[in-house]
C-alpha cells in the first residue's frame, strides 16, 4: 500500500479489442462527478485486491472527465496483474485507482507527430491520436503486431488514414510476406521539427533509442512498460531523510524503497520497476545510481530527482526530500 490518494471506480464495461487484449471502461461513483483531468499519454495505477499495483495507459480522448478507459494485454508471464483483470474482474465490480500521471506527454504544437507502436504499446498512442484528431494536426502511425487479430483498434485507425494528413502503416510480422518495421528508416527520414514517439516491447524501444540517438532529445519520446535493467540492490550507502533527519543504512539485497517500507515509512510507489514515476523523490545531496526508465538522460545528469524503487547511490550518502 502507499499514501497516494485513490478513487473508487466502477467497471462499466469490458470489451474485446483483439486477441489477448481487453479494454475496461471505468466510471466514477456518485457523488463524484468529474474525474481528475488527464493529458494524452497519461496512465493510471490500479490497486488490485491481490496487493499488486499496476499502471495502464489511458486510451480514451483527453478531455473526457466521466470515464477512464484502459487496454490490458493478457501477459503470459503475468505475475497476477493482467491475469486478475482478464480472469476475475467483471462489469459492475469496483476498482481502486490512483489519479492519472503522465511520463509520456504529447507535444501538441509539433508540425508532425510520428508514432511507433508495438502490440499493447498502441494504448497511450491511441489517446494521443485522438487528441491530435481533435486539434486537426497531422500524424503518422507505424504500428507493429504479430497478426492482425492481435492488433487493437485496427479498424478505427485505418478509417483515419488520410484525414488531416494522417498516415497509418500496419506491420503484422507473423503473417505471410510480412516485413519487419524499419525503425532506423523512419527515424532517418523524420521531417524537420517533427516529434517521434515509441511505446512497445523492450526490444523495439532499444532499437528506437539507437535509431534516434542523433535526433534532438526534446523531439524524441518513449515509454517503457517494463524494467530494462535490474534494480540497484548493491547497498552499502546511507539515506538521510531530510524532513525527519532519520538515517537508514541500505544493505546489499535491498532497494531504498524496501528499506523505507521495512521501517514503516510508506512513500508513494506503484510499479516497483522504475517505469511509472510514482516513487520519484527530490535528491538534496549525493549522486544517485539511476536505473529507472522515467527520467531522460538530461534529467538523470542533474541528479536532482530519482526513483527510489529501483535506483541506488554512487555516493556514500544520499539526502532525500522525504
Ligand atoms: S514505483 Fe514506479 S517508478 Fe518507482
Amino acid at each position: 500500500m502507499n499514501h497516494t490518494e485513490t478513487l473508487q471506480l466502477r467497471v462499466k464495461s469490458i470489451t474485446w479489442e483483439a486477441d489477448g487484449i481487453l479494454s475496461y471502461e471505468l466510471h466514477p461513483e456518485p457523488p463524484l462527478k468529474d474525474l481528475p483531468a488527464f493529458g494524452a499519454g497519461a496512465h493510471i495505477d490500479l490497486h488490485l485486491p491481490n496487493g499488486l499495483i499496476r499502471s495502464y495507459s489511458l486510451l480514451n480522448a483527453p478531455g473526457e472527465r466521466r470515464r477512464y478507459v484502459i487496454g490490458v494485454n493478457k501477459d503470459a508471464r503475468s505475475r497476477g496483474g493482467s491475469r486478475y483483470l482478464h480472469e476475475i474482474l467483471r462489469p459492475g465490480d469496483t476498482v481502486t485507482v490512483a489519479p492519472p500521471r503522465n511520463n509520456f506527454p504529447l507535444d501538441e504544437n509539433a508540425p508532425l507527430s510520428v508514432f511507433i507502436a508495438g502490440g499493447i504499446g498502441i494504448t497511450p498512442i491511441f489517446g494521443m491520436i485522438q487528441r491530435l484528431r481533435a486539434l486537426g494536426r497531422p500524424w503518422h502511425l507505424h504500428y507493429a503486431a504479430r497478426t492482425r487479430r492481435q492488433a487493437a483498434f485496427v479498424d478505427a485507425l485505418e478509417a483515419m488514414h488520410g484525414l488531416d494528413g494522417a498516415e497509418v502503416h500496419m506491420t503484422f510480422d507473423r503473417e505471410a510476406g510480412a516485413r519487419m518495421l524499419d525503425i532506423p528508416a523512419i527515424a532517418a527520414t523524420l521531417p524537420d521539427g517533427a516529434h517521434i514517439y515509441c511505446c512497445g516491447p523492450v526490444q523495439m524501444l532499444e532499437a528506437f533509442e539507437t535509431a534516434t540517438a542523433a535526433l534532438p532529445p526534446d523531439r524524441v519520446h518513449r515509454e517503457y512498460f517494463a524494467a530494462r535493467e535490474a534494480a540497484a540492490t548493491e547497498g552499502g550507502f546511507v539515506v538521510q531523510l531530510a524532513r525527519t533527519g532519520r538515517s537508514l543504512e541500505v544493505p546489499s539485497g535491498k532497494t531504498i524503497l524496501d528499506c523505507l517500507l521495512s521501517e514503516g515509512i510508506e512513500p508513494p510507489y506503484s510499479c516497483q520497476e522504475g517505469v511509472c514515476g510514482t516513487c520519484e523523490v527530490r535528491v538534496l545531496e549525493g549522486v544517485p545510481d539511476h536505473r529507472d526508465l522515467v527520467l531522460s538522460e538530461a534529467e538523470r545528469a542533474t541528479n536532482k530527482r530519482m526513483m527510489i524503487c529501483c535506483s541506488g547511490a554512487k555516493s556514500r550518502k544520499l539526502i532525500l526530500d522525504l
